[in-house]
C-alpha cells in the first residue's frame, strides 16, 4: 500500500454497526475503497446486496485473501472478536476491531500473538477519543496539574441493545453495560492518565431493567417492534478503581435508568482545578441538548466553548487517522497494550461484584 493509495477494506459483520456506522462512512471516505463485505447470514447479505449491488459479499472471513485487502473492519458479536481477528491477523490482514476488543486478558494475549505471527497491525475502535468535546477536555485537563480523580459515567435513559439477543447473553457478549458502555468510558482514560494499571478495583452490578423490553434501544429497530427483553447480564455497573500511584476513577455504566435523557459525564479533578464535561456519547435519541465543558479553579467556574458537531462525527474522524496509523510501524502492539488495563479492570470489577453476591449476608445486630 503506497501512502496515497486508498486502503482496500473488507467490512466483516453487517449488523447495526457494520451497516449503520462503518459501511456508509468507509464508502464515502476518499482514503478507503470497500472491496468486500462478509456476513454468514444470507438474509443480511441479501439486504446489503439490494442496497450496494456492486459490493462483493462473502459468507466467511476465511474467503478473504491478504493480497486483496489492506484492512478488515470487524464488527461481529463480541464473543467472535478474538477468534475472527486472530484468523485475519494470522493470515496477514491488518484488522480494525470494534470494541470490546477482547473479553478477557487471555484473549488479549491471543491477539498480541496473532499480530506478531501475521506481522500486521491490530487497530482498536476508540471512537469516543475522537469526539471534539472529549479532545477539548484532554487539552483542558493537561493544564490541571496532577490528576487525582476521574469520574466516568454513561447513564442511558433507556437503551438496552437487543434485549434477549446476543448483547444480553453473557456467553456471547461477555457482559452487559460494563462491557458495552463501560469499555468506551475506560477507553477515554488512556490519553488522560496514560496506560495505567489499576491496583484496586471494587464494583457492583444490577439488573433491574434488562428483563423488560420497554427499556430497549429504540434506535436499533427503526419501525420494528422492540425485542421482548430478558438475558443474564447487568444493565448497570458501578465501580471504584485506584491506580498504583493513587489516582482514583469512579465508573458508572447504565443501559437504562429513571433519567429522562442519556448523560455521559466525565469529571477530571486535578491539583490545580477540575474540568467537567457533560454530553451524550453514541447514537441514542434521548440526548442532552448539547455538550458542555467547564473548568473550575479557586471558586471560579468558566465555560469552555465547544464546536457543535453532528452525531457520529467521531467515527469519520477516526477513519481519517487510520491510514497513517496503518502505515506507522509504531502502531504495532499499541492497541493491545492500551486494551490490557481496560479488560483487566472489567474482569476485576465483575470478580468484585460476584464475590459480593456470593458472600454471606451480614446480619445487622441491635439498633
Ligand atoms: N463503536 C460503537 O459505538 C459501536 C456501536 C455498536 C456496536 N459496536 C460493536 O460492534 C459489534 C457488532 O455490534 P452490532 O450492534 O452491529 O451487532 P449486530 O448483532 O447488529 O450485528 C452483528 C453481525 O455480525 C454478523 N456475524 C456473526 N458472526 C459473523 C462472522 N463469523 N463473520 C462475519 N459476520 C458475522 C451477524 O450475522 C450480524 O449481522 C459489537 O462488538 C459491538 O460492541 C460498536
Amino acid at each position: 500500500m503506497t501512502p496515497a493509495a486508498p486502503v482496500r477494506v473488507a467490512v466483516v459483520g453487517l449488523g447495526w454497526a457494520g451497516r449503520s456506522i462503518w459501511l456508509p462512512r468507509l464508502r464515502e471516505h476518499p482514503r478507503f475503497a470497500v472491496a468486500a463485505a462478509v456476513d454468514p447470514d444470507p438474509a443480511t447479505r441479501a439486504t446489503v446486496a439490494a442496497e450496494y449491488p456492486e459490493l462483493e459479499l462473502l459468507a466467511d472471513v476465511a474467503e478473504l485473501d491478504s493480497n486483496r485487502f489492506d484492512l478488515a473492519v470487524v464488527a461481529v458479536p463480541n464473543h467472535r472478536h478474538a477468534d475472527i481477528a486472530e484468523l485475519l491477523l494470522t493470515a496477514g490482514i491488518p484488522v480494525f476491531l470494534e470494541k470490546p476488543v477482547c473479553l478477557s486478558s487471555a484473549e488479549a494475549d491471543r491477539l498480541a500473538a496473532a499480530e506478531r505471527a501475521g506481522d500486521v497491525t491490530l487497530l482498536a475502535g476508540s471512537a469516543a477519543r475522537y469526539r471534539a468535546d472529549v479532545s477539548r477536555l484532554y487539552e483542558v485537563a493537561a493544564g490541571l496539574g496532577a490528576i487525582r480523580h476521574v469520574d466516568l459515567a454513561w447513564i442511558r435513559a433507556r437503551g438496552i441493545p437487543d434485549a434477549g439477543g446476543w448483547f444480553t447473553r453473557r456467553e456471547q457478549s461477555g457482559g452487559g453495560a460494563l462491557v458495552d458502555l463501560g469499555w468506551h468510558l475506560l477507553d477515554t482514560l488512556t490519553p488522560l492518565l496514560g496506560s495505567v494499571e489499576f491496583q484496586q478495583v471494587v464494583g457492583t452490578t444490577s439488573d433491574d431493567f434488562v428483563s423488560d423490553g420497554a427499556w430497549a434501544a429504540s434506535w436499533r429497530h427503526g419501525e420494528q417492534e422492540a425485542p421482548a427483553g430478558g438475558g443474564d447480564v447487568e444493565d448497570t455497573a458501578r465501580g471504584f478503581l485506584v491506580t498504583g500511584d493513587g489516582t482514583s476513577v469512579s465508573l458508572r455504566a447504565s443501559w437504562a435508568s429513571h433519567e429522562a435523557r442519556d448523560l455521559t459525564a466525565i469529571n477530571v479533578e486535578g491539583a490545580a482545578g477540575t474540568a467537567s464535561l457533560r454530553c451524550t456519547f453514541g447514537f441514542g435519541p434521548n440526548r442532552q441538548d448539547c455538550s458542555s465543558l467547564s473548568v473550575t479553579r479557586i471558586g471560579q467556574t468558566t465555560a469552555v466553548p465547544l464546536p457543535d458537531e453532528p452525531i457520529g462525527t467521531e467515527y469519520r474522524r477516526q477513519l481519517d487517522e487510520l491510514p497513517a496509523m496503518l502505515a506507522d510501524p509504531a502502531s504495532r502492539g499499541r492497541a493491545i497494550a492500551e486494551v490490557r488495563p481496560t479488560i483487566a479492570a472489567i474482569e476485576r470489577l465483575y470478580e468484585s461484584a460476584r464475590s459480593r453476591r456470593s458472600a454471606p449476608q451480614l446480619v445487622r445486630v441491635g439498633r
